[in-house]
């Protein structure tokens, strides 16, 4: 992996909400999309994403609405390999996500302008990456073996990225911190805008980990939520003290 300098990630890449096409960008874990899971939530840049896993075992990214009247895809379920919509039950294909079916009128040939919006959506390294747009292209590289959880952190993509710079990590490639330990591990991490003032922080193992480790690790993943959170409230405070 290569370095980036810090504030080419926190400045250009994660603190903007204008749509970046033609980037790969960490959206979860692999492993959450099974059969069972159905249609999970994701996020890419603050906007929902409906996920799933097609029969051909590729990974699916739709915006998170059904283009009838707009319900969650993620109320719906995974029916033969389509996902049919919680509201009057349309059902979508994976791949363009066109509707195949319409379950008041199924005599209808269902017109082809009706499609799910759909992104582009590649795993690697155990990653599910998404973007808007074609990437020529594969996500950068990682070096993780083992994905250990996703922390959810009450705080802005820039100051997350600002303070585990503080702490050591270095940037990279968009959106990957590396360089750091966590309980005691060498670890990366890796951020997903999932809101204004959420940040979705997956952090993976570069070894495997021992199972015997895992308590620690587990222990030590929220210590440093408690720090990032902590360090957000305090650049707000800060702010708001120097304006009064
Ligand atoms: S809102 Fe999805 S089928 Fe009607």
């Amino acid at each position: 992996m290569h370095d980036l300098p810090l504030n080419d990630m926190t400045m250009i890449d994660m603190t903007t909400h204008l749509p970046a096409p033609g980037r790969w960008r960490p959206v979860l874990p692999a492993t959450s999309l099974t059969p069972s899971a159905g249609v999970v939530l994701g996020f890419l840049q603050g906007e929902e994403l409906a996920l799933w896993r097609a029969p051909d075992g590729s990974a699916q990214a739709w915006e998170n609405r059904c283009p009838h009247r707009g319900l969650r895809f993620t109320l719906g379920t995974v029916v033969d390999g389509r996902v049919a919509c919680g509201y009057h039950g349309w059902s979508f294909r994976a791949g363009d996500g066109r509707c195949m079916a319409i379950p008041a009128h199924p005599q209808m040939t269902v017109p082809r302008s009706i499609c799910a919006r759909t992104f582009h959506a590649v795993e690697a390294e155990g990653m599910v990456w998404v973007s808007r747009a074609p990437v020529a292209g594969a996500p950068p590289a990682t070096g993780v073996r083992t994905w250990v959880r996703t922390l959810g952190i009450r705080a802005s993509p820039a100051s997350v990225a600002q303070t585990l710079a503080g702490a050591g990590w270095r940037a990279a490639a968009p959106d990957v911190l590396a360089g750091g330990e966590i309980g005691g591990d060498a670890a990366v991490l890796l951020l997903t805008q999932a809101a204004d003032g959420l940040v979705l922080l997956h952090a993976g193992l570069v070894d495997a980990p021992d199972p015997a480790c895992l308590p620690q690790i587990h222990a030590a993943l929220r210590r440093l939520r408690g720090e990032l959170e902590a360090q957000a409230d305090l650049a707000i405070t800060g702010t708001e003290g120097a304006k009064q």
